[in-house]
C-alpha cells in the first residue's frame, strides 16, 4: 500500500492510502478529494485530473507520454514544469509515498 497527499489551493492537505491498481486520480475519486474531476474515467481525453507534483517527487515518476504532454496544453489552469495528469500516475509502482496539490479549477 502506498500513500497520496493531496493539497488544495487553499493549502489543506489530506492523505490517503491507495489499493492496488489505483491511480492517483481514482483514489482521489473514491475518497471525495475535492479538484480532481477525472471525467474521463482515465483514458486520456479529458485533462481534469491535473495536479502539480512536488518538486521532490517529480524524478521518480514514469516520463510523460506524447499524449499525456498533448493533453496537458489543454487544463484548466496553465501547465507548470511538475504539471502531470493524476490518471497516469500509480502510487503502487512509486518507492515511496507521493505528494501534489490540486489546481484551483478543473473544466
Ligand atoms: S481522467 Fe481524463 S485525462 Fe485523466
Amino acid at each position: 500500500m502506498a500513500s497520496v497527499s493531496y493539497t488544495d489551493h487553499e493549502g489543506t492537505t489530506r492523505t490517503l492510502e491507495s489499493s492496488p491498481g489505483e491511480t492517483v486520480m481514482s483514489l482521489a475519486k473514491r475518497n471525495g478529494v475535492p479538484g480532481i474531476i477525472g471525467d474521463c474515467g482515465g483514458v486520456l481525453s479529458c485533462a481534469t485530473c491535473h495536479v502539480f507534483v512536488a518538486d521532490d517527487d517529480l524524478q521518480m515518476l514514469e516520463p510523460v507520454s506524447d499524449l499525456e504532454d498533448e493533453m496537458l496544453d489543454g487544463t484548466a489552469v496553465d501547465r507548470e514544469p511538475s504539471s502531470r495528469l493524476s490518471c497516469q500516475l500509480h502510487p503502487e509502482k512509486l518507492p515511496r509515498d507521493l505528494h501534489v496539490t490540486t489546481p484551483s479549477m478543473q473544466e
